[in-house]
């Protein structure tokens, strides 16, 4: 019988989810869809308690991802941590919530280096931040948070072991072998959340942005001899956690990074 697996969302017609899981239904002979479901954020109720049980697993994305936990059955630690849920499967008849977003910044981030002992400073401290930071931690990076709101990183300190900083004018570029840029400064303009004077060599760039890919927090980065990393990354890593939670197989990031290049 056909498997059938969604993304909700709303609105819903940007997602790649379904692009990305096709590649791999495809690659593993898996007979089975990939729908985009709109669900207003009134109907995520009703959408849980009787849509939900006709299918093997759901993606869950923007406005849903702090909504969902009153409904599902349980949650793992990530998904408790990150205060977010992206990703719904069933287990023994009940419906868990985890995240693939903070593995899927790791994984990425992994493709240059190992994070164990690394000094990283992220930027920003919102939802995606707080995927990034839960990752970072389990790593055992030391992290360094900054954002323009202070308030919201106080509260971070409260929640996670982070260095808080309140300017980055006090802090010497050198201090950090990554720096990540979980903020949507950059999203469809030329704007760095980062002085261009900042970057070094030494430096790894992660931007979450993904549009444009190459993002001028990045080009500033390269520009001063810097690695970089493009937020497609991060999406190409979170689906194949997903994918491995679904169907218990590894899939080659590869083959969802050129799908998500398709269209
Ligand atoms: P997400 O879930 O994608 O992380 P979010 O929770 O709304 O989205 O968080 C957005 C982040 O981008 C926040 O850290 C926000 O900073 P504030 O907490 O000060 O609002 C940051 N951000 C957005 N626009 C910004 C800008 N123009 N300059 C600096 N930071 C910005």
């Amino acid at each position: 019988m056909t498997k059938r697996f969604a993304v909700i969302g709303h609105p819903i017609e940007h997602s790649r989810s379904p692009q990305l899981h096709e590649a791999g239904f495809s690659e593993f002979n898996i007979d089975a869809t990939f729908e985009k479901i709109d669900v207003a954020p009134e109907e995520l109720k009703d959408f849980i308690e009787h849509e939900a049980q006709h299918f093997m697993g759901i993606a869950v994305t923007v406005p849903h991802k702090e909504m969902v936990f009153p409904y599902v059955d349980n949650v793992t630690e990530a998904a408790e941590h990150i205060g977010a849920v992206n990703t719904l499967f069933w287990k023994d008849g009940k419906l868990h919530g985890t995240n693939t977003d903070g593995i899927g910044a790791l994984r990425a981030l992994e493709t240059l280096t190992t994070m164990e002992e690394k000094n990283v400073l992220v930027l920003g401290a919102g939802g995606a931040a707080r995927s990034i930071i839960y990752a970072l931690k389990k790593a055992q990076a030391k992290v360094f948070v900054y954002n323009r709101t202070y308030s919201k990183v106080e509260a971070l300190f409260n929640e996670f072991d982070i260095i808080p900083l309140n300017s980055l004018q006090t802090c010497s570029p050198e201090e950090f072998d990554v720096i990540i840029n979980s903020t949507s400064v950059g999203l469809k303009s030329f704007k760095s959340i980062l002085p261009e004077d900042f970057w070094r060599p030494t430096h790894i760039g992660f931007d979450i942005v993904y549009d444009p890919l190459y993002t001028k927090f990045l080009e500033d980065c390269e520009n001063a001899g810097g690695q970089v990393i493009t937020g497609d990354k991060m999406l190409v890593h979170q689906a194949a956690a997903q994918f491995k939670l679904w169907h218990e197989k590894d899939i080659e990031p590869e083959i969802l990074e050129a799908a998500f290049f398709s269209e």
